[in-house]
């Protein structure tokens, strides 16, 4: 028994070589998160451009304090580090309640529903919708937990190109009269290219096919659209999409993520979601930050239009000194190409002080690792120069 343990450890460590040999070795870094967009690394400390703190919410000191001000006594239950339970059993505390009714005031009093990650979202909310007698069409770009949401469940799947909506549209007139139901899954900023979806053509092809829209926000809400309700709100469509996913991890600077649906959806997601019902609900105090920022954030129209300022500015420093990049939003890639060249290239940044590392496959498509500049409102315009004074 023992030998048969020796001989996998060594299998797993022989495979774990070849990573690092290829330049693809992913390591787990202690970094500890400052205000401001600093953080520091083997005590040194540098300016983050490698969080998703879009809206510098997570590092804002001043906010937090305002936050934990608001509860004069540390034992109450809206601080509790725990729910102790499923929501289906006793964890569904009040806190849940007064996120989800801040949710749908939001989205013109659609229904909300909190999960405890956006990766539960997307595990979950697919499977539990989509039957055998179903067609999922995914964009190919789509993050890695809708992908797997659509490994886990019943339906059948297929990839369009990325934001080709003329093949999108070939598959379903080819294919649409062959199923019960058919869902569209997207992104609307896509997570490692930085780049938009025409949420409004999408809405234009369910209304022809008659299909289900189901759009990610992972990395829009908070930034974009009117008091940052996302790209859907900001085209001016976010009715129509049926089921519109975001995460409290990213602009909001908390954790947890949340979909805006129909009543019937909500309650049928009650019942049938898998990592809704099976899991411990999120801690009070986490969906009480969720409910705070998410307030404070509507207002936030200086940090988003920093935001978007800055990631202007970097493509166009980028493109000034030859460099590729790609997309429109606070999320800038350089794309380089192979693994140890985008290493090295990392590498150089941190030299600087500048945290930014290098995203390879399998999270991007072999032959365009990059480094993903991922731009914090709390940044400044400096910092932009200072990156633009390395390339
Ligand atoms: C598009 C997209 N959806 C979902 C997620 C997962 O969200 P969470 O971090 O809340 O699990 C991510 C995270 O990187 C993402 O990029």
């Amino acid at each position: 028994m023992e030998q048969a343990i020796d001989n996998f450890a060594a299998e797993l460590a022989a495979d774990t070589a070849q990573l690092r040999e290829a330049g693809r070795l992913r390591i787990l870094r202690e970094i500890v998160p400052a205000s401001n967009a600093a953080a520091e690394w083997n005590g040194k400390i540098f300016r983050n451009f490698s969080s998703n703190d879009y809206m510098g919410i997570a590092g804002d000191v001043e906010l937090r304090r305002e936050f934990y001000a608001q509860y004069p006594d540390a034992g109450t239950p809206e601080l509790a580090q725990s729910s102790a339970s499923s929501r289906l059993l006793t964890g569904n505390t009040p806190a849940y309640a007064r996120l989800e009714q801040t949710l749908s005031e939001l989205y013109h009093h659609r229904s909300a529903l909190v999960f405890n990650s956006g990766y539960h979202a997307n595990i979950g909310i697919l499977p539990a919708l989509a039957t055998s007698r179903d067609l999922i069409l995914s964009d190919k770009l789509n993050h890695a937990s809708i992908i797997d949401g659509l490994r886990l469940g019943d339906a059948e799947f297929k990839r369009y190109r990325h934001l080709d909506f003329e093949q999108l549209e070939k598959m379903l007139a080819e294919k649409r009269a062959a199923y019960r139901r058919v869902f569209l899954v997207t992104e609307s900023v896509f997570s490692m290219d930085g780049d938009a979806a025409d949420l409004a053509a999408l809405v234009e092809l369910k209304r022809k096919y008659d299909a289900v829209l189901v759009v990610d926000e992972a990395h829009s809400v908070g930034v974009r659209g009117p008091s940052g309700t996302g790209l859907a709100a900001e085209q001016g469509v976010a009715d129509a999409v049926d089921v519109l996913i975001g995460t409290f991890g990213k602009a909001f600077g908390s954790t947890g993520a949340f979909a805006i649906m129909a009543p019937e959806v909500r309650e049928y997601l009650i019942n049938h979601m898998r990592p809704l019902i099976f899991t411990t609900g999120l801690p009070p105090v986490v969906l009480n930050w969720s409910n705070f920022v998410l307030k404070k954030c509507t207002a936030m129209e200086e940090r988003r239009a920093h935001l978007r300022a800055m990631g202007t500015r970097l493509r166009e420093l980028f493109r000034e000194h030859g460099m590729a990049t790609c997309g429109d939003s606070q999320i800038v890639p350089l794309l380089v190409g192979g693994d140890l060249e985008t290493c090295a290239m990392a590498e150089r940044f941190l030299e600087h002080g500048i945290l930014v590392f290098a995203i390879r496959p399998p999270t991007v498509p072999r032959g365009t690792s990059r480094l993903r500049f991922s731009l914090s409102a709390a940044l400044s315009d400096d910092d932009i120069e200072t990156v633009g004074a390395l390339l």
